[in-house]
């Protein structure tokens, strides 16, 4: 693995700033999370972890003892976007004081490990830099740099696995909610040219299904009805199974399906040379297994896509899509695109219109190239300029959006089932998901909350849709 990021854990006497000691009062924790959905769940797990030494959740950092910066080094500006932040959290960090309080300020995930060693330089006010591998490792943390009086830096890749440090008992930032993320797999050893996750995140691993399962277990005795496995290469997933053996991400599944009141499960984000015959087989036979399947394929262009290393061709994807669809026939696609990856024409363009025309996406995501130093696509010749990535950032979008709209409109007037999250914006309306990830508003009570109902949908809007009941619901 490449250590170009790596460093190791130290205390370094950077600032003079002092931090709020140990012990049991209770005090205000405000958590700003950036980036994917991994970034979420670290910030509920950090949040976690935090509770035992006295610290709630807040809303406004002004009443924070504790503000988490939860960063992303995916794509463009990440660090200015980072140092702007901070500047803002200082202003509030030295009210604080003048007012004889003390706020711990931490930058914890991706950009953090990359530029930790900068970060603690130029906002040397900071008190502890962690990377996403080290977060069980906070409390302690938090304890040295009272002790120390200094800054923390922690972006170790440590020989532990942090999941086997988090709390057991019970998954408190989860409480109340219906449908939760749930980390199973992290890191990435894939390498696409333009990508730093192999860099931030480390070396994929796997948490052992045991772990999965008890969490699992956790979150569905709280109320937790749809479960969303998560990890970088997700259904790259290879954890050790009770039976000594290493389970896929398909056995997994079968697994959770059995577990009685998870009505839904969903996973994210998938490689396309991941998928095996298990998982395709999996969308067969399990109901729980939600028909949306998040398959970022980048590029249509055969040359693109062996220049970013994907390790497939367009048509391997093409032939993947109709496996998945004979398998699952109300299967829906989202997919990531990039435009201007060093070396893409027109052609290769077109290549990538083409695909999407043949797919046909539900949802997708689409960024123009941004070089990340450190990635073999950085350093490439025939970068593709501005004005152009503009360009065909806007056709790309163009189509992904009238896909979009065509698919959202292709469930009005049928019947789909809607797990109930919670309240709509509107008073009396209520607001859940749709087998295949789109919100639908409805007319309803608080008591819809956790349930799945036959919505009869009536409305397109333009990024939900509306509909109403047609039976009563069981209560959950
Ligand atoms: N430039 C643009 N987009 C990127 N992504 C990852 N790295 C870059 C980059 N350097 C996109 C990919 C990935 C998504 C999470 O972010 O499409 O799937
Ligand atoms: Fe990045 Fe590629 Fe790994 Fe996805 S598979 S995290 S794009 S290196």
């Amino acid at each position: 693995m490449t250590t170009d990021f790596a460093s190791s854990s130290e205390t370094r006497d950077m600032s003079l700033s002092p931090v709020a000691g140990v012990g049991k009062a209770r005090r205000g924790l405000h958590m700003i999370t950036w980036g994917c959905q991994m970034n979420v769940y670290d910030s509920a797990r950090m949040t976690d972890v935090l509770r035992p030494l006295g610290y709630t959740p807040v809303d406004n950092p002004a009443d924070a003892d504790m503000v988490i910066l939860n960063t992303c080094h995916i794509r463009d500006r990440a660090a200015e976007k980072v140092f702007s932040e901070l500047g803002r959290l200082r202003v509030i960090k030295d009210e604080r004081r003048a007012e004889g309080r003390e706020t711990v300020l931490a930058v914890a995930g991706c950009v953090a490990q990359a530029e930790g060693e900068q970060i603690l330089k130029r906002a040397p006010y900071v008190d502890i830099v962690l990377g996403p591998q080290t977060y069980h490792r906070l409390p302690e943390m938090v304890a040295r740099a009272a002790r120390a009086g200094g800054s923390v830096i922690d972006t170790d890749f440590p020989a532990e696995q942090k999941f086997d440090f988090l709390p057991q008992d019970a998954a408190p930032q989860t409480a109340g909610n219906v449908s939760a993320f749930l980390t199973v797999q992290e890191g990435c050893d894939k390498f696409c040219s333009f990508c730093v996750v192999p860099y931030t995140r480390g070396a994929e691993a796997s948490r052992p299904v045991v772990s999965v399962l008890a969490e699992a277990r956790r979150m569905v005795a709280g109320g937790v009805r749809e479960i969303t496995l998560l990890g970088q290469n997700v259904n790259a997933y290879h954890g050790e199974g009770p039976d000594g053996g290493v389970w896929g991400l398909a056995r997994l599944a079968y697994a959770l399906a059995e577990i009685p009141g998870l009505d839904r499960i969903r996973y994210m984000t998938s490689h396309p040379r991941d998928m095996d015959d298990a998982l395709i087989m999996a969308h067969r036979d399990l109901p729980a297994l939600m028909p949306f399947l998040h398959l970022p394929v980048q590029s249509g262009s055969d040359s693109i896509l062996k220049a970013m290393n994907r390790g497939h061709t367009a048509d391997d994807y093409r032939r993947l899509v109709d496996r998945l669809r004979e398998a699952r026939p109300d299967l829906a696609l989202s997919s990531d695109f990039i435009v201007g990856h060093p070396g893409e024409t027109d052609e290769d363009f077109e290549a990538t219109m083409r695909l999407i025309g043949d797919v046909g996406f539900a949802l997708a995501y689409s960024f123009k190239y941004s070089v990340r130093p450190g990635t073999p696509a950085a350093g490439a010749p025939l970068q593709v300029a501005e004005t152009v990535k503009d360009q065909r950032l806007q056709a790309l979008q163009a189509l992904l959006r009238e896909q979009q709209d065509d698919f959202n409109g292709s469930v009005v007037d049928r019947v789909a089932p809607v797990l109930f999250t919670g309240r709509g914006r509107k008073p009396g309306q209520m607001v859940g998901r749709s087998p295949w990830l789109q919100a639908v508003h409805v007319d309803g009570s608080d008591d819809l909350v956790g349930t799945v109902c036959p919505v009869l949908i009536t409305t397109r809007l333009s990024n939900s849709l509306a509909g109403h009941l047609i039976e009563e619901c069981a209560l959950a």
